[in-house]
């Protein structure tokens, strides 16, 4: 047969393959989630997310040392408050768990980038995303108020030394407000990366274990999106943008890539994605079992949202990534 057209010609050779590929993954694109917990000594394993553990301190410096030393340029930093109450006090507190943690990391890791996700539930008694009234026992989040100790929270890790700031709230408002506020604070650098696009999820229930965050009564679907909507996600993206972040985030990854590609092409912000706590689970559970290789599958995922328009991937696999990759 002749054919002038012979796709397979470029597939015919690893050489080849890599000369023609359009997407590539490098230790740059990854953002390592931590957990630092006031609770504990030493390291607790998450029982739904094999290799994830709560840390202290210092195991929370030991393993952001190993993971920056392979390559891992960024973390993003999950707090677990020894006290919690209905005001999230802890959420700002100069000596908060996030706020001690920031501070060391800085000072030992200056060259790793530290992110941190601002946010109310781990602090709160009820585990809402915001100051929360109780109807007949069915929750009801005020936004403007939230989003006042929310910004306060922002501050006080720019104030920590946080190089990026990323509120996962879900409140109207809460960006141009973090930015006014920093701003104001005199953090013109500080970035923030929003999670801007974040739907009420079934996928983030091992998070909800880690970071014991999970609400007492009621669920998220009055402030986080439902997961029907992309016109919706496109309207938050544009609303955050318009307010000031730097980086927009899809939440979560592997079911919203169509949201990934029409933010990025819409938008043209550095876009992240977060491949999220029941993601990890999922894949975990099936390599476990020996029914998937874990390698090859985590890979082709990662690729998945970088060809879909990701600039950043937020995933708990980050230090493997950048081990495969070496
Ligand atoms: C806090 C927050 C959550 C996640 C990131 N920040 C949980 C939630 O909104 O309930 C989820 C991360 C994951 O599942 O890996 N608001
Ligand atoms: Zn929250």
């Amino acid at each position: 047969m002749n054919l002038l057209r012979r796709p397979r010609r470029l597939r015919s050779s690893p050489q080849l393959r890599a000369l023609v590929r359009e997407t590539t993954l490098g230790a740059a694109d990854f953002i390592l989630p931590l957990f630092v917990s006031e609770k504990i000594k030493g390291r607790a394993a998450v029982a739904s997310m094999p290799g994830v553990f709560q840390l202290d301190e210092d195991e929370l410096l030991k393993d952001a040392a190993e993971a920056h030393k392979a390559g891992v340029h960024a973390v993003i930093l999950f707090g677990i408050p020894a006290g919690k109450d209905e005001r999230a006090t802890q959420a700002c507190a100069e000596n908060g768990v996030v706020q001690r943690a920031v501070r060391r990391l800085k000072r030992e890791l200056p060259g790793l980038i530290v992110v941190t996700d601002v946010c109310l539930c781990e602090y709160m008694s009820h585990g809402h995303c915001g100051i929360t009234e109780f109807r007949e026992g069915v929750p009801h989040v005020h936004n403007d108020p939230s989003v006042e100790l929310l910004v306060a929270t922002a501050v006080s890790h720019a104030r920590a030394g946080a190089d990026v700031v990323a509120p996962s709230d879900m409140m109207d408002g809460r960006v141009g407000a973090i930015r006014a506020g920093l701003d104001d604070a005199g953090f013109h650098d500080t970035v923030i990366m929003s999670y801007a696009a974040k739907f009420a999820s079934a996928f983030y229930g091992p998070f909800r274990d880690a970071a014991e965050s999970a609400p007492s009564a009621g669920d998220r679907r009055a402030y986080q999106m439902d997961s029907a909507n992309a016109l919706e996600a496109l309207r938050e993206v544009e609303l955050d943008v318009a307010e000031g972040a730097d980086i927009v985030m899809v939440k979560p990854g592997l079911p919203y890539l169509d949201l990934v590609w029409r933010i990025k092409e819409r938008f043209g912000l550095p876009t992240a994605v977060f491949s999220v706590s029941g993601e990890y689970a999922m894949l975990k559970a099936a390599t476990e079992r020996g029914w998937l290789d874990e390698r090859a599958a985590v890979l082709e995922q990662m690729t998945a949202f970088k060809r879909a328009g990701a600039d950043l991937i937020i995933t708990y696999w980050a230090r493997q990534c950048v081990g495969w990759l070496a």
